[in-house]
Protein backbone atom coordinates (compact mmCIF):
# COMPACT_ATOMS: atom_id res chain seq x y z
CA UNK A 1 0.00 0.00 0.00
CA UNK A 2 1.38 3.18 -0.97
CA UNK A 3 1.66 6.21 1.86
CA UNK A 4 -1.17 8.65 1.96
CA UNK A 5 -0.22 12.48 2.35
CA UNK A 6 -3.03 13.13 4.42
CA UNK A 7 -0.80 16.19 6.58
CA UNK A 8 1.59 18.43 4.58
CA UNK A 9 3.18 20.99 6.30
CA UNK A 10 5.62 23.32 3.99
CA UNK A 11 8.54 26.07 5.11
CA UNK A 12 7.86 28.61 2.45
CA UNK A 13 11.25 29.58 1.34
CA UNK A 14 13.46 32.10 -0.69
CA UNK A 15 10.49 34.99 -1.26
CA UNK A 16 13.47 37.94 -0.97
CA UNK A 17 16.01 35.42 -3.54
CA UNK A 18 13.26 36.11 -5.82
CA UNK A 19 12.27 39.07 -5.70
CA UNK A 20 15.95 40.14 -5.27
CA UNK A 21 17.01 38.59 -8.74
CA UNK A 22 14.75 40.01 -10.61
CA UNK A 23 15.77 43.74 -9.36
CA UNK A 24 12.46 43.83 -6.88
CA UNK A 25 12.58 45.05 -3.44
CA UNK A 26 12.28 41.96 -1.47
CA UNK A 27 8.32 42.68 -0.15
CA UNK A 28 7.40 41.98 -4.25
CA UNK A 29 9.08 38.45 -3.04
CA UNK A 30 6.39 38.36 0.01
CA UNK A 31 3.68 39.82 -2.69
CA UNK A 32 3.79 36.83 -5.30
CA UNK A 33 4.23 34.27 -2.20
CA UNK A 34 0.87 34.97 -0.74
CA UNK A 35 -0.24 34.47 -4.15
CA UNK A 36 1.07 31.01 -4.30
CA UNK A 37 0.06 29.99 -0.80
CA UNK A 38 -3.79 30.92 -2.77
CA UNK A 39 -3.10 28.79 -5.37
CA UNK A 40 -1.66 25.91 -3.46
CA UNK A 41 -3.97 25.75 -0.89
CA UNK A 42 -7.14 26.02 -3.57
CA UNK A 43 -5.12 22.90 -5.07
CA UNK A 44 -4.95 20.56 -1.99
CA UNK A 45 -8.51 21.48 -0.82
CA UNK A 46 -9.65 19.76 -4.51
CA UNK A 47 -7.13 16.73 -3.81
CA UNK A 48 -8.43 13.80 -2.62
CA UNK A 49 -5.84 12.86 0.08
CA UNK A 50 -4.86 16.12 1.69
CA UNK A 51 -6.51 16.88 5.20
CA UNK A 52 -4.16 19.58 6.46
CA UNK A 53 -2.10 21.89 5.03
CA UNK A 54 0.27 23.65 7.68
CA UNK A 55 2.43 26.50 6.31
CA UNK A 56 5.18 28.06 7.87
CA UNK A 57 4.08 32.12 7.79
CA UNK A 58 6.01 34.07 9.93
CA UNK A 59 8.55 32.34 12.97
CA UNK A 60 9.38 33.53 16.15
CA UNK A 61 12.59 35.10 14.86
CA UNK A 62 10.64 36.91 12.08
CA UNK A 63 10.74 39.96 14.15
CA UNK A 64 14.15 40.36 13.62
CA UNK A 65 13.45 41.72 10.15
CA UNK A 66 13.62 45.21 9.49
CA UNK A 67 10.45 46.56 10.82
CA UNK A 68 9.28 47.97 7.30
CA UNK A 69 9.58 44.07 6.31
CA UNK A 70 7.66 42.86 9.73
CA UNK A 71 5.21 45.54 8.72
CA UNK A 72 4.81 44.37 5.24
CA UNK A 73 3.94 40.94 6.24
CA UNK A 74 1.57 41.94 9.15
CA UNK A 75 -0.12 44.05 6.58
CA UNK A 76 -0.36 41.51 3.80
CA UNK A 77 -1.66 39.03 5.62
CA UNK A 78 -4.19 41.35 6.95
CA UNK A 79 -5.22 41.78 3.17
CA UNK A 80 -5.24 38.11 2.16
CA UNK A 81 -7.47 36.90 4.90
CA UNK A 82 -9.70 40.12 4.18
CA UNK A 83 -9.59 39.52 0.62
CA UNK A 84 -9.52 35.40 0.33
CA UNK A 85 -12.41 34.70 2.19
CA UNK A 86 -14.50 34.05 -0.41
CA UNK A 87 -11.97 31.61 -1.86
CA UNK A 88 -12.04 30.07 1.57
CA UNK A 89 -15.63 29.91 1.13
CA UNK A 90 -15.73 28.28 -2.20
CA UNK A 91 -13.63 25.58 -1.58
CA UNK A 92 -15.13 24.63 1.90
CA UNK A 93 -11.38 25.76 3.74
CA UNK A 94 -11.54 25.67 7.40
CA UNK A 95 -9.09 28.37 8.38
CA UNK A 96 -6.60 27.54 11.43
CA UNK A 97 -3.50 28.87 13.39
CA UNK A 98 -0.88 28.08 15.46
CA UNK A 99 1.51 29.51 17.52
CA UNK A 100 1.29 32.32 19.79
CA UNK A 101 -0.49 35.70 18.08
CA UNK A 102 -0.80 37.78 21.27
CA UNK A 103 1.94 39.70 19.96
CA UNK A 104 -0.24 40.56 16.62
CA UNK A 105 -1.82 44.37 16.31
CA UNK A 106 -6.00 43.75 17.94
CA UNK A 107 -6.94 44.54 14.06
CA UNK A 108 -5.11 41.17 12.63
CA UNK A 109 -6.32 39.17 15.73
CA UNK A 110 -9.53 39.96 15.01
CA UNK A 111 -9.27 39.36 11.89
CA UNK A 112 -8.10 35.94 12.30
CA UNK A 113 -10.96 34.85 14.58
CA UNK A 114 -13.29 36.12 12.30
CA UNK A 115 -12.07 34.15 9.67
CA UNK A 116 -11.63 31.14 11.65
CA UNK A 117 -15.49 31.74 12.98
CA UNK A 118 -16.36 31.98 9.30
CA UNK A 119 -15.05 28.53 8.28
CA UNK A 120 -15.06 26.39 11.32
CA UNK A 121 -17.65 24.41 9.98
CA UNK A 122 -15.29 23.44 6.59
CA UNK A 123 -13.87 20.15 6.40
CA UNK A 124 -12.94 19.12 2.31
CA UNK A 125 -9.13 21.20 3.92
CA UNK A 126 -7.77 22.44 7.11
CA UNK A 127 -5.22 25.05 6.16
CA UNK A 128 -2.90 25.92 9.30
CA UNK A 129 -1.13 28.88 9.26
CA UNK A 130 2.08 29.32 11.60
CA UNK A 131 2.14 32.48 13.21
CA UNK A 132 4.90 33.68 15.31
CA UNK A 133 5.16 29.94 15.72
CA UNK A 134 8.28 28.09 17.10
CA UNK A 135 8.12 24.59 18.10
CA UNK A 136 10.83 24.43 20.90
CA UNK A 137 9.08 27.08 22.60
CA UNK A 138 5.56 24.97 22.66
CA UNK A 139 6.98 22.09 23.54
CA UNK A 140 8.58 23.74 26.75
CA UNK A 141 5.19 25.39 27.52
CA UNK A 142 3.19 21.72 27.24
CA UNK A 143 5.81 20.38 29.19
CA UNK A 144 5.61 23.75 32.02
CA UNK A 145 1.68 22.83 31.90
CA UNK A 146 2.08 19.59 32.64
CA UNK A 147 4.32 19.78 35.33
CA UNK A 148 2.09 22.51 37.12
CA UNK A 149 -0.78 20.32 37.25
CA UNK A 150 1.38 17.51 38.41
CA UNK A 151 0.85 15.21 35.76
CA UNK A 152 2.98 12.56 34.56
CA UNK A 153 5.43 13.26 31.44
CA UNK A 154 5.17 10.74 29.08
CA UNK A 155 5.32 10.73 25.52
CA UNK A 156 1.76 10.15 25.01
CA UNK A 157 0.65 13.72 27.39
CA UNK A 158 3.28 15.35 26.32
CA UNK A 159 2.16 15.00 22.55
CA UNK A 160 -1.23 15.70 23.65
CA UNK A 161 -0.67 18.76 25.01
CA UNK A 162 1.36 20.31 22.69
CA UNK A 163 -1.41 22.60 20.67
CA UNK A 164 -0.23 22.10 17.26
CA UNK A 165 -0.58 18.60 17.80
CA UNK A 166 -4.47 18.74 17.22
CA UNK A 167 -4.02 18.64 13.23
CA UNK A 168 -2.42 15.26 13.68
CA UNK A 169 1.46 14.31 12.63
CA UNK A 170 3.00 15.05 9.30
CA UNK A 171 3.34 12.68 6.62
CA UNK A 172 5.78 14.87 4.36
CA UNK A 173 7.33 18.11 5.23
CA UNK A 174 8.59 20.62 2.60
CA UNK A 175 10.97 23.01 2.36
CA UNK A 176 11.18 25.10 -0.67
CA UNK A 177 14.41 27.47 -1.34
CA UNK A 178 17.34 25.69 -1.39
CA UNK A 179 17.96 25.23 2.42
CA UNK A 180 18.03 21.79 4.10
CA UNK A 181 17.10 22.47 8.13
CA UNK A 182 13.80 22.41 9.60
CA UNK A 183 13.91 26.05 11.14
CA UNK A 184 12.05 25.00 14.62
CA UNK A 185 9.01 24.13 12.90
CA UNK A 186 7.20 20.99 13.98
CA UNK A 187 9.57 19.16 15.45
CA UNK A 188 7.57 17.25 17.79
CA UNK A 189 4.99 16.37 14.60
CA UNK A 190 7.70 15.36 12.26
CA UNK A 191 9.27 13.15 14.07
CA UNK A 192 8.58 10.53 11.36
CA UNK A 193 7.74 12.59 8.22
CA UNK A 194 9.15 12.15 5.09
CA UNK A 195 11.30 15.57 4.36
CA UNK A 196 11.53 17.28 0.49
CA UNK A 197 14.13 19.85 -0.01
CA UNK A 198 13.16 21.87 -3.29
CA UNK A 199 15.20 24.78 -4.75
CA UNK A 200 13.00 25.96 -6.33
CA UNK A 201 11.67 29.23 -4.19
CA UNK A 202 8.17 29.65 -3.08
CA UNK A 203 7.07 31.89 -5.79
CA UNK A 204 7.73 29.91 -7.86
CA UNK A 205 6.47 26.69 -6.89
CA UNK A 206 3.45 25.45 -8.40
CA UNK A 207 0.74 22.27 -7.90
CA UNK A 208 2.79 20.07 -10.45
CA UNK A 209 5.76 20.33 -8.45
CA UNK A 210 3.70 19.30 -5.58
CA UNK A 211 2.30 16.32 -7.22
CA UNK A 212 5.84 15.50 -8.65
CA UNK A 213 6.81 15.30 -4.58
CA UNK A 214 3.67 13.26 -3.18
CA UNK A 215 4.34 10.85 -5.89
CA UNK A 216 7.70 10.74 -4.88
CA UNK A 217 6.64 10.43 -1.17
CA UNK A 218 3.81 7.83 -2.00
CA UNK A 219 7.10 5.09 -3.74
CA UNK A 220 9.04 5.79 0.05
CA UNK A 221 9.09 3.05 2.70
CA UNK A 222 7.82 4.26 5.84
CA UNK A 223 9.06 2.06 8.75
CA UNK A 224 7.94 4.27 11.54
CA UNK A 225 11.32 2.54 12.99
CA UNK A 226 10.19 -0.88 12.60
CA UNK A 227 11.55 -3.20 9.58
C1 LIG B 1 10.55 33.22 3.69
O1 LIG B 1 11.16 33.89 2.62
C2 LIG B 1 9.19 33.64 3.85
C3 LIG B 1 8.68 34.29 4.93
C4 LIG B 1 9.47 34.67 6.09
C5 LIG B 1 7.29 34.67 5.01
C6 LIG B 1 6.33 33.77 4.32
C7 LIG B 1 5.25 34.62 3.81
C8 LIG B 1 4.56 34.41 2.65
C9 LIG B 1 4.73 33.23 1.81
C10 LIG B 1 3.58 35.40 2.14
C11 LIG B 1 2.50 35.77 3.08
C12 LIG B 1 1.70 34.64 3.52
C13 LIG B 1 0.37 34.64 3.62
C14 LIG B 1 -0.34 33.48 4.16
C15 LIG B 1 -0.43 35.78 3.16
P1 LIG B 1 12.44 34.75 2.88
O2 LIG B 1 12.01 36.18 2.97
O3 LIG B 1 13.18 34.24 4.07
O4 LIG B 1 13.26 34.51 1.57
P2 LIG B 1 14.85 34.52 1.42
O5 LIG B 1 15.38 33.32 2.16
O6 LIG B 1 15.05 34.40 -0.06
O7 LIG B 1 15.34 35.82 1.98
Amino acid sequence: MSNIARHIAIIMDGNGRWATERGLRRVKGHERGAEVVRTLTTYASNHPEIEVLTLYAFSTENWKRPKMEVDFLMRLLNNYLKNETETYIRNEVRFETIGDIGRFSSALRNEIARLKERTRHFGKLTQVLALNYGSQDEIARAAKELCQKGEEITTDSLGNRIESSRFGNVDLLIRTGGEQRLSNFLLWQSAYAELFFTPTLWPDFTPDELDTIIEDFKNRQRRFGGI
